[in-house]
């Protein structure tokens, strides 16, 4: 059981947050699938500053969501406390992103930049955590290159600081997405440390994920495994999923159409509809048609189709 606060998952099963995946649509499918939280993708805490309502978008919820997990970015205290002020009991979870790889954001000093100042880190944690009326949680990796890796202290300082559970991606910055993720760091930092920690990386199916809770971590995250896939919750759980592929897929149009437009949702949604066909052989002609069809009724269609009795 992982309890982070008022919150309490049993299994302890979560996605991952995804930036331009884990939508409003995707987050409910994978819920009905069985994951027990569901973070946003990571928003930026100054675009919420100054009322970006395109950031405000990324961070909507279904109503039937159990516990509303927002990630933030950023390396500003200030304006990352009065975010977290103004959010009040709004959310249940706010986790704060100190792994992003992406040169993007590790070049403005954000993501996994920070934890090459760790004094800089603690200083937004601990001012996160007091502005908070929530659970603040953060999620890191091991460090931001091979020879720099200082996990252990890092996971430390965010307990000091206040943090109430960490994510681990058992790799550093330098790695990106390579070699396989150090499920023994992952058991050093739980030893380390008293609050929850959840572990992330390459969990794909039952097998992984057992690897995973060997290290002694009270929760798992799972990222790409469910990209396409919601059903990978429901696996994990050893339940029958609720949803057949193709109701997934449906299920997660029409909750994104309550909030964008349907040009919007044609666009966006190509990589999904792409990674939920990932199975099937011999669809490359199909796919090519899903990404350039011109409404999004006509690459909903298609996608349906081609996952008939999936
Ligand atoms: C497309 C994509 C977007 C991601 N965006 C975020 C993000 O917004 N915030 C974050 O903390 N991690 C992000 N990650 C990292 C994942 O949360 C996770 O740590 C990583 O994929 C390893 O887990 P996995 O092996 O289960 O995929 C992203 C990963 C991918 C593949």
């Amino acid at each position: 059981m992982l309890k982070i606060g008022n919150v309490v998952l049993e299994k302890g099963i979560l996605l991952a947050p995804m930036a331009g995946v884990t939508d409003v649509g995707f987050r409910e499918v994978c819920q009905m699938c069985g994951a027990e939280m569901c973070y946003t993708e990571m928003v930026s805490a100054k675009g919420l500053y100054y009322g970006s309502e395109k950031t405000e978008d990324l961070i909507n919820f279904a109503p039937n969501t159990k516990y509303k997990a927002v990630q933030i970015f950023g390396n500003d205290s200030e304006i990352m406390s009065k975010v977290i002020a103004s959010f009040g009991t709004k959310y249940d979870i706010i986790d704060i992103n100190m792994g992003c790889p992406a040169p993007k954001i590790f070049n403005n000093k954000e993501g996994c930049y920070l934890m090459s100042e760790p004094e800089l880190a603690e200083d937004i944690i601990r001012k996160c955590v007091q502005a908070s009326k929530v659970p603040i949680t953060v999620k890191f990796r091991l460090g931001v290159s091979q020879d720099t890796k200082n996990y252990i202290e890092f996971a430390k300082m965010c307990e000091r600081a206040g943090a109430s559970a960490i994510t681990i991606h058992g790799r550093t910055r330098q790695d990106f997405y390579s070699g396989k993720v150090d499920l023994e760091a992952i058991s050093e930092i739980v030893k380390a440390v008293s609050i929850p920690v959840i572990g992330n990386g390459d969990i794909t199916d039952k097998e992984s994920m057992q690897r995973m809770f060997a290290t002694g971590c009270a929760g798992v995250m799972i990222g790409r495994g469910a990209l396409g896939n919601p059903q990978i919750f429901s696996e994990l759980i050893g339940v029958t999923p609720p949803l057949t592929r193709s109701q997934a897929l449906g299920s997660h149009i029409t909750r994104l159409k309550e909030y964008f437009s349907d040009d919007y949702i044609n666009k966006y949604m190509r990589k999904h509809f792409l990674w939920y066909l990932h199975s099937l052989p011999n669809c490359k002609a199909i796919k090519a048609k899903i990404v350039t069809a011109p409404t999004l009724t006509e690459a909903l269609n298609l996608a349906l189709d081609a996952l008939k009795g999936l």
